[in-house]
């Protein structure tokens, strides 16, 4: 079955406009045509997430390639960027290999590796950077800072003599954990390294107001910079947060004054893009309250939602704001061509129920919040990735 999507309100440079789009059925593989009034659907660019934990190799029971993707393709998205705390860490091409050939096999929509910037993450000894450039979106040692500054300005010149960018979980492990300055100090120090060296550099899941203010300035003085922040930064406050594994992760949720801050970094264009850090573990791993459960929550399939919810629908940012945050932006910093298209019915309130998630993860900050915007379908590559089955049941009666 193919459905004639006609009138509906397509995302086309960089507005707006009344289009037909056609989508063939994933699970209904009969050729009929049904005609769909499309007039309440959004059809926007495939989402790019420069930021989500894919878990294999190595961590299985957490997420696999094929799930992760799935949840991936409910959420909107065409293409994700992951992170390399695997084991083994693609470091070098053999461990790679390893991951490529579960891309090839498993993933439903693109995944583009990240290299790690050092070898095992452990930030004493550099990557083989040459060697893996051509086959990874960019290096990062997500999860932790590289503290080493010789290290990272080697890594830097490095990533730039093959043109990858560096993409920093920025946390100077000499600082307290979780402080506001274990961030931004490493952000500073970075953004001198990056100016020195001239690599294209992003900073990962920014949550603090003087990360905002420090990059601010250094796009002001030519630094070539970009960054990224999360839902639950924009959307929540340390207030908010309930002694549950659901808002733990790193780094923390924190004060109201920082959320602002964000908020104007998006309004302003000093944040750049949004990523999920999606980021999944095990029941258990999630469920021994906020001290004792591991940093990390899923979020894959709650972004657009949330977001076009807090901050489109309360005026904060149009959506075509929205549309350059999670889909133009990623692609043109990481280089990542988009061949996917996703629709939204944008109309209907629904409650966040991590029961229906296809991530293995089930851990949300957004758990029970009211949002609007359902993924209707996904198409990556010519091909529908994912389709909502109440859609498909509703259209599939009338034949
Ligand atoms: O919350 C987090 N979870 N932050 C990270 O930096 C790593 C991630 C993970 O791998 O679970």
């Amino acid at each position: 079955m193919t459905y004639l999507l006609s009138g509906a309100s397509v995302f086309f440079c960089g507005g707006f406009s009344d289009r037909d789009i056609n989508v063939v059925s994933l699970a209904d593989r009969s050729e009929s045509v049904v005609n769909v009034d499309a007039s309440k659907y959004f059809v926007f660019p495939g989402f790019v997430d420069v930021h989500v934990h894919f878990r294999e190799p190595g961590f299985s029971y957490k997420e696999t390639i094929a799930s992760g993707s799935a949840a991936a393709a409910r959420g909107g998205f065409a293409a994700v960027c992951t992170m390399p705390n695997l084991s083994p860490v693609p470091d070098c091409i053999e461990n790679l290999n390893l991951q490529l050939d579960l891309i090839k096999r498993d993933a439903r929509i693109n995944v583009l590796p990240f290299g790690s910037i050092t070898r095992g993450q452990c930030g004493t000894e550099l990557s083989d950077i040459e060697a893996l450039a051509h086959y990874v979106c960019g290096f990062s040692d997500d999860g932790r800072g590289v503290d080493n500054t010789a290290l990272m300005r080697e890594a830097m010149l490095r990533a730039k003599s093959v043109g990858k960018i560096i993409s920093a979980h920025c946390e100077d492990g000499r600082q307290i954990k979780d402080s506001p300055e274990a961030e931004w100090k490493e952000i500073e120090r970075d953004i001198k390294l990056a100016d020195e060296t001239g690599c294209a550099f992003h900073v990962c899941h920014i949550s603090t107001k003087e990360s905002v203010a420090l990059i601010r300035d250094a796009k002001k003085s030519g630094v070539d910079i970009t960054c990224e922040t999360a839902p639950h930064y924009l959307t929540l406050a340390d207030v908010d947060c309930l002694d549950h594994g659901r808002f733990k992760m790193n780094p923390p949720i924190r004060t109201a004054k920082d959320r602002d801050a964000l908020l104007e970094g998006i309004v302003d264009g000093t944040i750049d893009m949004i990523a999920t850090d999606h980021a999944p573990h095990s029941a258990d791993e999630k469920s021994r309250g906020f001290a004792g459960s591991l940093n990390g929550v899923v979020g894959l399939e709650t972004s657009f939602p949330v977001l076009y919810t807090e901050l489109v629908k309360k005026g904060i940012i149009p959506l075509t704001r929205l549309v350059e945050l999670m889909s133009v932006n990623p692609a043109l910093r990481f280089d990542i061509e988009n061949d996917g298209f996703t629709v939204f019915d944008l109309s209907e309130e629904y409650t966040v129920d991590p029961s229906e998630f296809l991530t293995m993860g089930r851990s949300t900050p957004f758990e029970g919040r009211k949002v609007f915007g359902r993924c209707i379908a996904t198409v990556v590559g010519g091909k529908t990735v994912y389709e909502d089955n109440k859609f498909l049941q509703k259209y599939k009666s009338f034949n």
